[in-house]
């Protein structure tokens, strides 16, 4: 079972953390059998589950049905949830509240957006037993102040701005922090500055681990594929070709045949 202490361990260790979303049972199994032990419920299902064109619209309800799904069928994985747009932004009260509702519904740890904005937030969750990883750069949860999924941190100021949201969430208490959409060489300072892990994600090889929303990776989601994504696999295409056989198949009287039939 991989605890947060355990995932930490894995820095001091020089083991590289592997993360990956998934948002149901079924593929919250397959992982598992891969050997993937850490989970993010991202709200990433906005767009790849709902076929929004941002994140901005999921909701605590919503992510606390993927994160029961999730943390209802993983055994050994640990089981990181995405906090919602809006469910910590308003008060410490509020983001307090909703992360401990993510943890009744089985996720071991919250994950949530930003630098100096979010550290009040940040130093209450753990001073009340709650786990949390950071989020910085590319947040897609300001996607409308950066006008567009764009590289942040390539400007000095920007950049340092980044290192020190970095030092202070770490320590306000994060566990470790996601550095999305950011030049490989600030990754890497952060990286080096920091003793909590960083995951990257378009953030070059240099972070102590990697996340990737499971779609892309496997090549479902072909929407929007940015350069960081490398597909594994192509089960899109897969998908299409198995519909298009048994279409025709159908059509052609070859499906269902005599062994597909009861007698
Ligand atoms: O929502 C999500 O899937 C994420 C990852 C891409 C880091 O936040």
């Amino acid at each position: 079972m991989m605890t947060v202490p355990e995932f930490q361990r894995h820095k001091q260790d020089g083991k590289k953390l592997i993360v990956i979303t998934a948002y149901d049972a079924l593929f919250t199994r397959i992982v598992e059998q891969a050997g993937i032990e850490a989970i993010l419920v991202g709200d990433s299902l906005g767009v790849v589950v709902q076929g929004k064109k941002d994140t901005l619209s999921v909701t605590m309800d919503q992510m606390l049905y993927h994160t029961k799904l999730v943390a209802g069928s993983a055994q050994r994985s640990l089981v990181i949830a995405d906090m919602p747009f809006l469910s910590y932004q308003v008060s410490v009260e509020e983001a307090v509240k909703n992360a401990g509702r993510l943890l009744k519904a089985g996720a071991a740890a919250v994950k949530l957006e930003g630098g100096a904005a979010v550290l009040d937030r940040v130093e209450a969750m753990t001073r009340f037993g709650i786990p949390v990883m950071g989020h910085l750069g590319m947040t897609p949860q300001s996607v409308h102040r950066y006008g567009g999924y764009k590289v942040q941190g390539k400007q000095e100021e920007q950049a340092q701005a980044l290192v020190a949201d970095a030092k202070a969430l770490e320590a306000a208490g994060a566990f470790s922090i996601v550095l999305e959409t950011i030049p490989a060489q600030l990754a890497k300072t952060v990286t080096e500055t920091l003793t909590v892990p960083t995951i990257g994600i378009g953030a070059g090889p240099h972070c102590d681990g990697q996340v990737l929303v499971l779609y892309d990776l496997l090549g479902l989601f072909d929407d929007f594929v940015p350069k960081f994504v490398k597909p594994y696999a192509h089960l899109k295409a897969d998908a299409l070709q198995a519909l298009r056989r048994y279409q025709e198949e159908v059509e052609q009287g070859k499906f269902p045949s005599d062994s597909e039939s009861y007698h």
